[in-house]
């Protein structure tokens, strides 16, 4: 293991230093230290890693103190868990140091209670065999790796399998996790895990926030393979246990997850997937669902601006350049972008390409000096000119003044 992780092309050799200072530090404070969860399992699948977990059977907060007294950079302890995250000084790393802990669950769905314990311990309350490995940092036996519960061999075998029947139930988000470690890594959700992926655990998610699910929806999305991973979620039955109106996500739309947007719209591809994703839904459902997700006041423009854009195009066919300019300018780009690349309508790639940059020379203040007052007329004489260079019924400045000279005669 020891290879595995002196491997400049799976660890960046920063962090591999980072590491093991992490490690020195920790064994002056008599604390043992792994690294942990996800880490473990990409090097040993020969992933790169970038997240650094580290866990030390003693106390995070202690540990992440001390690496600020030593090397500078800051902490941010959470005191519930015994964790802290230590903002590496000079650098954009974070590391999150974790106090090895049992958790008991007061109630199916609910965050869990802690306490500190082992390492072994700690391993046994995670999500799957294959995130429940360490990886020893410190001290003479330096790159063995702890595996209790037969994470290697699942990962060799390439299953998913909870570490007890009560996984989904103490926290049923783990159902999205088991699919995108199953999609993402081309694995099986072992035969009798995926029989505890039933309406028992799928009812709970009814109970979680709003926050909680969106959370999982967006780790989805962050993935290269979303889409497949909605169809695995639609396909267990997960959708109905969001939301009753939560639709499929159309298996068509996914190569436009992968769109790169070359057009100077900020690509946001959470946002792209809900916008799609909710695209044929109506009014109503959409305002359900954003409920449901507790979605920001921006996705949800979003998404309610790419469902109504789709919906009103079949008025908009055919209308000239400054109906459709009128129409999108108050939508984001993204779903106006959105809706273009399911419906192909050229009048959107024109929009957000031409259109929308396109303004009379005429400004205000030469209309006041042309002894026009402000009001209302003034903005509805920038409007006719902006039409008129939309439309093409001037081409240049000459005719937008003559334009202009003849609506202040009131023509
Ligand atoms: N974990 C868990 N149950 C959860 C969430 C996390 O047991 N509901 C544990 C797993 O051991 C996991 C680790 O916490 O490996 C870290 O969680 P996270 O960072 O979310 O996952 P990663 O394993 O790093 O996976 P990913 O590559 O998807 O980030």
């Amino acid at each position: 293991m020891l290879r595995l992780l002196r491997d400049p092309n799976l660890i960046h050799p920063e962090k591999l230093t980072l590491l093991l200072n992490i490690a020195n530090l920790a064994e002056t404070l008599g604390m043992s230290c792994y690294l942990v969860g996800g880490s473990v399992r990409d090097l040993l699948l020969g992933r790169p890693i970038n997240d650094l977990d580290v866990i030390v059977e003693g106390d995070a907060i202690k540990l992440a103190k001390k690496l600020v007294e030593v090397y500078g950079g800051k902490q941010t302890p959470h005191f519930k868990f015994r964790t802290a995250f230590w903002h590496v000084p000079n650098s954009d790393h974070v590391v999150d140091l974790i106090t090895a802990r049992i958790e008991s669950y007061e109630k199916p769905g609910a965050l869990p209670m802690v306490a500190p314990s082992t390492i072994e311990e700690d391993l046994r309350r995670r999500d799957f065999t294959i995130n429940a490995m360490a990886l020893r940092l410190d001290g003479k036996d330096m790159g063995e790796v702890l595996d209790p519960l037969g994470g290697k061999a699942d990962l060799e075998r390439g299953v998913i399998r909870v570490l007890h029947p009560n996984s989904f139930l103490d926290d049923p988000t783990r159902i999205f996790r088991a699919i995108r470690y199953e999609v993402r890594y081309g694995f099986a959700i072992e035969p009798e895990t995926l029989r505890l992926i039933n309406p028992n655990s799928l009812k709970i998610l009814e109970s979680l926030s709003g926050e909680r699910l969106r959370n999982e929806l967006n780790l989805i999305l962050d993935e290269n393979l979303s889409a497949q991973m909605m169809r695995r979620v639609a396909g267990l039955g997960v959708l109905n246990f969001i939301h009753p109106k939560m639709p499929e996500f159309d298996q068509t739309y996914s190569d436009y997850l992968e769109m790169d947007l070359n057009l100077d719209i900020e690509s946001d591809r959470r946002a792209m997937g809900f916008i799609l994703w909710f695209m044929d839904l109506s009014e109503e459902d959409i305002f359900l669902l954003v409920n449901r997700l507790d979605f920001s006041n921006e996705m949800s423009l979003n998404v309610w601006s790419g469902a109504q854009l789709k919906r009103s195009l079949i008025h908009l066919a055919g209308s000239p350049p400054s109906v459709w300019t009128y129409a999108l300018e108050k939508l984001p780009l993204l779903a106006i972008y959105a809706v273009y690349l399911v419906s192909h309508e050229d009048a959107l790639l024109s929009y957000i390409s031409i259109w929308r940059h396109v303004k009379p020379h005429t400004a205000g203040n030469e209309l006041k000096a042309m002894g026009l007052a402000a009001g209302p007329r003034f903005g509805e004489i920038l409007l006719r000119l902006r039409s008129a260079w939309l439309d093409g019924e001037v081409n240049n400045e000459t005719q937008e003044k003559e334009l202009l000279a003849r609506l202040m005669r009131g023509e």
